[in-house]
């Protein structure tokens, strides 16, 4: 269901009490008029719209609401906090209990030996940019300044921020922004031979990390390749170059595990994470950093200052709000019900690949998928994708399109079997439906 249609925004719509000021991400606001879905409420995996009409999520928002939505205990836990302290800055000298409890808690969850943990307060691109800035730092502060370069992939989604966008490998989301942050080097998703090529044609001595999605995400949903992530390790760890996870999504349990990292043993030197980090009840994220990276600035003695940081970094009340999940995700073995579900997503999505407007259906690590749409039927009818989504909201699941190719499906952990298995149907009728018109 749609809300009511938009004024026009003419000037003289603009000074019309109920004319539209909110500048929507990624949207095309000459049209949007019309067709903008309020959402006022949620509950568990759904929704539900301005005239009450409910929507199961199948985005869990963008990948991020994996405690389901309505969670009453993440609410009392930010009215404590702020009743107490609801925020203060971790400039130089300052900390507080709550951000002290969450670095001590995602570093004894996070599979990096000797982790610190730097807080980020506003989503995935913080982060993203944090730890860009601090491998450059790092290399700086053990007397490689030369290492500077960043490499990324294909596909790739590292955020919005200056160096995230750079570091992406969606054109649609690059081209518009040239000329970009210097200094990066981009590598086909899938080929760990070209990641050895670019770093040899570079020079090692210039090269100071790798950025890799362990699952690409935004990108399209791309599990790795069988062998590519072990390769890339090892290609990093014989060239002396910093491998960085981006767990922006798969950290915190998404893929059945608390991090990929784990699931696919990576051994990186940092995990950048956000989303499931408070499953977005409060904008934050953290970058961990391994022993390797912190040593500089930590040992005793050094005078390296790590010059970055931010107004919200450790926010208390953001803090203690991603406690409380992490909480709920513990209490509620929440990681155990990803990694049992993911067969049942599997399964229930595999018909569609059999349908003649499917390319392929990629699943299988935890709870993300997507649905790729046949390539020559886009080509045909570039409308294709936008009628499938607005297809299957129209029967009542919200998904979206990814690269402009791909329907991603990436529910809440607390989804039910029927609730998959409704997505799975809904798809396949919405499918149908567009294949008759
Ligand atoms: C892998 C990855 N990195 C970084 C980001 C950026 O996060 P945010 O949008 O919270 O800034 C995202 C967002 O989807 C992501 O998927």
């Amino acid at each position: 269901m749609v809300s009511e249609p938009r004024v026009p925004n003419s000037p003289e719509a603009a000074r019309t009490p109920n004319a539209p000021v909110l500048w929507n991400s990624f949207a095309n606001m000459a049209s949007l008029a019309g067709h903008a879905v309020t959402i006022v409420r949620g509950e568990g995996s759904y929704v539900y719209d301005d005239r009450g009409r409910p929507y199961l999520d199948a985005l869990a928002s963008l990948w991020y609401c994996n405690v389901g939505h309505g969670r009453a205990e993440l609410a009392d836990a930010a009215v404590a906090q702020m009743r107490q302290l609801a925020a203060y800055q971790t400039f130089e000298p300052f900390t507080n209990p709550p951000a002290e409890a969450l670095a001590r808690r995602v570093a004894a969850l996070a599979p990096v030996p000797g982790a610190k943990v730097f807080l980020t307060p506003g989503g995935g691109s913080d982060a993203v940019d944090t730890a860009a800035k601090l491998a450059r730092s790092y290399w700086r502060a053990t007397g490689q300044e030369s290492k500077q370069v960043t490499i990324a992939r294909s596909h790739a989604y590292h955020g919005m921020n200056a160096y995230g966008t750079s570091l992406g490998g969606i054109p649609a989301n690059t081209d518009p922004f040239v000329p970009l942050v210097g200094h990066i080097q981009h590598v086909a998703w899938d080929d760990a031979p070209a990641l050895e090529k670019a770093i040899e044609t570079v020079g090692a001595g210039r090269v100071a990390a790798f950025f890799c999605e362990p699952v690409i995400g935004a990108g399209g949903v791309y599990p790795p390749p069988e062998g590519y992530l072990a390769a890339v390790r090892e290609i990093c760890r014989r060239h002396d170059v910093l491998f960085i996870a981006d767990e922006v999504i798969t950290g915190f349990g998404r893929t059945g595990a608390w991090f990929a990292s784990e699931r696919f043993a990576l051994d990186p030197d940092m995990i950048i994470t956000a989303k499931g980090l408070s499953s977005g009840y409060a904008p934050i994220g953290a970058v961990i950093a391994g022993a390797r990276v912190a040593e500089p600035f930590w040992r005793p003695g050094s005078a390296e200052v790590f010059r970055h940081g931010y107004t919200y970094a450790g926010h208390p009340t953001a803090c203690a709000v991603a406690a409380a999940n992490l909480d709920l995700i513990e209490r509620e073995h929440l990681v155990a019900r990803v990694a049992s579900l993911e067969p049942v997503l599997a399964d229930a999505l595999a018909p569609l690949a059999g349908h003649d407007l499917v390319a392929e259906v990629r699943a299988g690590t935890g709870l993300l998928a997507a649905v790729e749409i046949a390539g020559d039927a886009r080509t045909a009818d570039p409308g294709l994708g936008p009628r499938l989504v607005a297809e299957i909201r129209e029967r009542g699941v919200i998904t979206r399109l990814l690269r402009g190719a791909a329907l991603q499906i990436s529910p809440p952990f607390v989804i039910t079997e029927g609730e998959i298995g409704r997505i799975a149907a809904v798809f396949g009728a919405a499918f149908d439906a567009v294949a008759r018109t």
